[in-house]
């Protein structure tokens, strides 16, 4: 079965053909970060007017590279949400539009559950069940993971992702957007410890997290930090090291509240080096396996959308599973724990 997958929910547009016998045949991605760059974050509505532009010429490239024409493709993947609705809305659209000129299902897909099975699209693949740590712009959610669509919630931010404690602290110390892959690369030269920052809700008895307090942290620090480089990458160290410091504690507690020994982890903030690497340790340590997308599919990808869209395609025995051209919603506020197995 082959399945075209279209990603549109934030500021990529992202398309994928996925073969269920062969894998992923072809992919292509269009960044919108230097559009967004001058405003220090996405603008929704230019955000939408580009994957309009970009959605068709982007699947003629992947149809082209695979070697594949659109009367080949058997279902057609969209991502429903959660994201920017107007954004969304471009995916949804032209999704739906195919598969219903093709004849073929559409399926609208949670974006977090692509996020989620990422991992699987790598060599060796996890198996179920595994605890997930999700560490997107929006999200961060520890989950445990017992096949697809069966998905308990075992944490989460009650406030900020860390993500967005990357996104906004980099905005603080004038350091392009997206914040994470700045703060890092300025991190490199810089020493943690100089400028302490919190751990919040480390010693917490749950597995809830709250970074909203350390970007106020940074705002506090950032007054009274003096001039030059250095301090500005000894501040950006810290901050990294902070976040990382309470992702790893948090997640190597949720390995052993659940006895799991398989530990994905998935979304854009998990690209992040200092991350993966205080992980692996943790991991080891504790004798659990750490499993990581492909590093071009941490951050938003067509690929994991055409591949969550196929294996819940072959999990729906139904003939027309979802969707069928007759209409379409989208949900920027989308809870993950909510889905079910087809
Ligand atoms: O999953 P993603 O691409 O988009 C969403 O679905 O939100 O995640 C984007 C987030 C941004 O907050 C970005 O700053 C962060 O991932 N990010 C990183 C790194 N690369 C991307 N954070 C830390 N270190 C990185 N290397
Ligand atoms: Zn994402």
């Amino acid at each position: 079965m082959l399945v075209l997958g279209i990603e549109t929910s934030c500021d990529e547009t992202g398309i994928a053909l996925y073969d269920t016998g062969r894998g992923l045949l072809a992919h292509a991605l269009h960044s919108q970060v230097a559009l967004h760059a001058d405003y220090g974050g996405v603008v929704p509505e230019l955000a939408s007017r580009d994957h309009i532009r970009r959605v068709l010429p982007l699947t003629r490239e992947v149809l082209r590279g695979a070697g594949a024409t659109l009367a080949e493709v058997n279902a057609v993947a969209y991502t429903a949400g959660p994201g920017l609705a107007g954004a969304l809305l471009v995916g949804a659209g032209v999704g739906t539009s195919l598969a219903y000129a093709l004849g073929i299902p559409a399926i609208g897909i949670h974006h977090l559950e692509g996020h989620l099975l990422s991992p699987l699209l790598a060599d060796p693949a996890p198996q179920f069940p595994f605890v997930a740590l999700l560490v997107s712009g929006g999200h961060t959610q520890l989950m445990r993971v017992g096949g697809v669509g069966d998905y308990t919630l075992l944490g989460e931010t009650l406030d900020d992702a860390a993500g967005e404690a990357f996104d906004k602290s980099a905005k603080l110390l004038d350091l392009g957007y997206p914040g994470g892959p700045a703060i890092a690369a300025l991190a490199a030269s810089g020493h943690a410890g100089k400028y302490p920052l919190p751990r919040p809700m480390l010693r917490s008895d749950n597995l809830d997290f709250s970074f909203s307090g350390l970007k106020t942290a940074v705002l506090t620090a950032v007054r009274d930090l003096p001039p030059g480089t250095q301090a500005r990458a000894d501040l950006a160290a810290e901050l990294q090291a902070a976040i990382v410091d309470v992702l790893v504690g948090k997640t190597i507690a949720a390995m052993e509240q659940t006895g799991l020994t398989r530990l994905v982890v998935a979304g854009g903030v998990g690209a992040n080096r200092l991350l993966r690497m205080q992980l692996d340790a943790a991991a080891q340590r504790c004798g659990c396996t750490v499993f990581y997308p492909p590093f071009e599919f941490c951050t938003d990808n067509g690929a994991m959308i055409a591949f969550a869209g196929a294996l819940r395609l072959q999990q729906d025995k139904k003939e027309n599973p979802r969707g069928n051209g007759a209409g379409f919603t989208v949900r920027p506020r989308w809870d993950l724990a909510s889905l079910v197995a087809g």
